[in-house]
């Protein structure tokens, strides 16, 4: 495999190593404080908790002043570049929790090096009926069956477009509607691509969730290719491509993984996301095995190591050609190291996020990279 992948996008480096920043910011004013009040909003319902947070951090991104507090207390310069866009730290927003990007202003203060926001999708869409949005305190993990609720492509654009620049690099998560048929699917990717594009610094092409029928089945061999000739002919006719990355499931098998590498070798992708939730249900503590039923995609501590052993097999199978970007069950500082250790140029966080709050952007931030 590692001969076949195209030539370095980023010159493959020593597995990093790491060494771990003083304990003294652990995020236990959040954990004891803001964590208690936010997973008690709405009757303990973590959707409305979500949307209300969202609202509140909306809000704030329009107080100049809250900002610069913020970003004083949070803001972590530990730069670096990778598919040749320069990140003022390796941790990012992962896709999902700011899907129509309101808050974007705010997201960097809170320490954050850059933000995927999506998955947008051509046609505007509810998701799936609520409840879809599942904690699991003991395992701190989620599991969600959102469905891709979000506004559309160009709502997002029309957002970006009276936001102006920036902070920091800004990702775009692609993927299908619904009422799309998936023998349609390229369509859909390409236009909601063709009306973002000047906005995004790399775009995410999401064929990995498991809330949306057909989805996943974009990661066969060919459906895959069909879908990044498309994409790449959109992203090309533009003038100035892009790099496209594509996320990942973590339940695909080492086989299908690197199948999937040697298509996103032949079509000239950028990275891969790894990974998306999964359909596993192993790890669980004892008190969510009843919630750990519901039917979704479990995020968090759980998939933790599924999620790095696909990242390490990745950089290992390109030769560490193909940047990745590591996401799943990072939940302490620790799990970032490993993360990195195991081939991730950069990383996303999600539900680590959600239970330990801005110091844990920080602290993973200031990870000082050994030797
Ligand atoms: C509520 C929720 C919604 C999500 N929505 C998306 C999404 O729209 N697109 C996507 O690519 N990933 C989505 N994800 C997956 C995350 O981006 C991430 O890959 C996954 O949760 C693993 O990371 P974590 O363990 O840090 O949460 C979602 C995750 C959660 C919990």
């Amino acid at each position: 495999m590692s001969s076949t992948v195209r030539e370095p996008a980023v010159q493959p480096r020593p597995v990093a190593r790491f060494i771990r920043p003083a304990r003294h910011d652990v995020s236990v004013v959040y954990q004891r404080l803001v964590r208690s009040t936010l997973f008690g909003m709405g009757g303990g319902d973590p959707e409305v908790a979500h949307e209300r947070t969202l609202r509140a951090l909306s809000r704030l991104s329009c107080l100049p002043p809250a900002v610069a507090a913020l970003r004083a207390r949070y803001a972590v310069s530990a730069p670096r570049t990778v598919f040749g866009i320069d990140f003022p730290n390796p941790v990012g927003l992962a896709a999902g929790m700011d899907k129509n990007g309101v808050a974007l202003r705010t997201w960097p203060a809170l320490g954050f090096g850059y933000v995927e926001v999506g998955t947008v999708t051509w046609h505007a869409q509810p998701g799936n009926d609520r409840p879809r949005l599942f904690r699991l305190t003991d395992s701190r993990a989620v599991i969600n069956r959102m469905g891709f609720n979000n506004a559309g492509a160009r709502a997002l654009a029309d957002r970006l477009n009276r936001l102006g620049p920036l902070a920091v690099p800004l990702g775009i998560s692609l993927g299908k509607s619904k009422v799309t048929p998936v023998d349609r699917a390229v369509d859909d990717y390409r236009w909601s691509l063709r009306v973002l594009h000047r906005h995004g610094d790399y775009f995410a092409i999401n064929v990995s969730s498991p809330n949306t029928p057909g989805l996943r089945g974009l990661q066969d061999r060919d459906a895959l290719s069909a879908l990044l000739v498309g994409v790449q002919e959109e992203n090309r006719a533009s003038g100035a491509p892009k790099p496209l990355l594509v996320k990942i499931a973590p339940d695909l098998t080492d086989d299908a993984i690197g199948e999937l590498l040697q298509v996103c070798h032949d079509h000239e992708i950028s990275g891969v996301i790894a990974t998306n939730t999964t359909l596993s249900r192993d790890g669980l503590a004892p008190a969510d095995r009843a919630t750990g039923a519901e039917p979704g995609g479990l995020s968090g501590r759980p998939l933790a190591a599924r999620a790095r052993a696909v990242v390490a097999f990745v950089h290992r199978e390109t030769g560490g050609r193909m940047p990745v970007i590591g996401v799943g069950g990072i939940c302490d500082v620790e799990d970032a190291s490993r993360m990195f250790d195991a081939g991730a140029s950069l990383v996303q966080l999600y539900t680590g996020f959600v239970f330990s709050g801005p110091g844990l952007v920080r602290q993973i931030s200031r990870l000082r990279r050994r030797g």
